[in-house]
């Protein structure tokens, strides 16, 4: 057999454990794992002293285009994905216009596709309004399926109340995804924000908004038999309540929420740490590490929600929410590993076979025979100070600035294309839609 590429050399990360082997890929597809040192290909990339991954899929990231490209766009927040390893995205409907019809939803895939330099998938988002086209949406190629805000954040997107919520979940099929923040807290606590205070954004937005809202979603969930993914959960009581429905709700974490906690960040970083829901009191913290460790989360996303400098500098509230983070996921995630908080084979879990379950991806997320040849080839020991001069996104900042990591992403392959090697962009626009078992036509 004559390969298009052999990794060899590498210490492989996957179902069966960590251990040495090599990997052959055909056609953009992995055609054989194992000893493949006397086989021929034409082209070998030499993994001596770096473990290959199967490709980052990052679930939860905001690229804003189209309408909001002054922030980010499509091509440079796959640019900044590949340079921190990651091979899938899926992107979030608050764009302007939101993403909420076939054609906002076809206009993305065709803006994407050929242009950006990972694979990518787009939610849909609910209004309210557009309820009876959510079954045909979630179906159209390159849909990971609906997102729904039920409390509001940044842009337009907001559907707070039951009866509506019960309705986008009696009409669709998919898993959908929710930003569960109660809008009738928020509402009530808006004016409990101390001007230019960003300590204050975690009282406004507090554990009750989180918790009462998942309390109304796994209610509305069980009602409709649907199944739901309560994105960022931020708060201790809700892995308590989630650990009960898990039936139903998957559950996902982001590194900012286990790396960061208040009041600290607000005080460091000012709104440079301002998301929603918001980084919260160490004690949460440590309960987000608690159902990494038990195996209650399902997925880490980056949730990378790119501001302007000069946006984040408008005083707290009038600044926005939401920070930068595809590009640094990884790396934080390996230094927490090199630390000793989860294992890489949990790591792998979490960023690859988590997403490929719940979500239902076809032929990612795994590194099996057949497959896409996806893989992100990293060095565990090498140390790094991650810096804003390295974020390629728009907004040119990370609120990990002087973060030392261990552990970094060398090589990200996307269906046996190399696109990222030592810290260089090598090939551009070869994204293409990600297949869903439930939108495989
Ligand atoms: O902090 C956030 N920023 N949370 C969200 O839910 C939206 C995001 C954004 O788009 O800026």
């Amino acid at each position: 057999m004559i390969f298009d590429l052999i990794i060899k050399n590498g210490t492989l990360v996957n179902h069966a454990g960590i251990g040495s082997g090599d990997i052959g890929v055909i056609g953009g597809k992995i055609a054989a794992v194992g000893d493949l040192l006397t086989q021929s290909a034409a082209q070998i990339i030499d993994a001596k002293g770096l473990h290959i991954l199967p490709g980052i899929i990052d679930s939860q990231v905001h690229f804003r285009e189209p309408g909001l490209e002054w922030k980010e766009d499509l091509e440079t927040g796959a640019n900044a994905a590949v340079l921190g390893g990651v091979t899938s995205v899926f992107e979030m409907p608050n764009t302007n216009p939101t993403t909420s019809t076939i054609d906002d939803l076809q206009e993305k895939v065709r803006r994407a596709t050929g242009r950006m330099s990972c694979d990518f998938a787009f939610y849909a988002g609910a209004t309210g309004e557009n309820t009876g086209q959510l079954a045909e949406l979630e179906r159209e190629i390159g849909c990971a399926g609906i997102k729904v805000f039920m409390g509001a954040s940044t842009g337009k997107l907001l559907v707070k109340d039951d009866v509506s919520v019960g309705q986008i979940l009696q009409n669709i099929n998919r898993r959908a995804a929710f930003h569960c923040e109660d809008e009738y807290i928020l509402e009530q606590r808006r004016e409990l924000a101390r001007f230019d205070d960003p300590t204050s954004h975690h009282e406004v937005r507090n554990e009750e908004a989180a918790l009462n809202c998942t309390k109304r979603l796994i209610r509305l969930a069980r009602e409709h038999k649907k199944r739901v993914h309560v994105l960022h959960i931020s708060t201790a009581s809700e892995m308590h309540l989630l650990k009960e429905h898990k039936d139903l709700a998957t559950i996902e974490v982001l590194p900012n929420h286990l790396s960061f906690a208040a009041p600290d960040i607000y005080e460091k970083i000012g709104t440079l740490g301002q998301q929603n829901p918001p980084i919260r009191e160490q004690y949460h913290q440590d309960a987000l590490w608690a159902a990494i460790a038990n195996g209650l989360v399902d997925v880490i996303g980056s949730d990378h929600a790119p501001h302007t400098l000069e946006e984040k500098a408008k005083p707290y509230p009038t600044s926005p929410s939401g920070t930068p983070g595809v590009q640094t996921m990884l790396p934080v995630m390996l230094t927490h590993v090199a630390n000793g908080r989860l294992s890489l084979l949990r790591l792998v879990d979490l960023l690859c076979h988590g997403p490929q379950r719940i979500f239902g991806l076809v032929n990612k997320g795994r590194m099996a025979l057949g497959y896409d040849a996806d893989f992100t080839l990293v060095d565990i020991k090498q140390k790094r100070i991650i810096q804003n001069d390295w974020i390629a996104s728009k907004s040119q900042w990370t609120p990990f600035h002087g973060f030392e990591a261990i552990g970094w992403p060398t090589h990200t392959i996307v269906r046996g294309n190399i696109v990222m090697g030592n810290g260089e962009i090598i090939g551009r626009g070869l994204g293409q839609p990600l297949e869903f078992l439930e939108n495989l036509k």
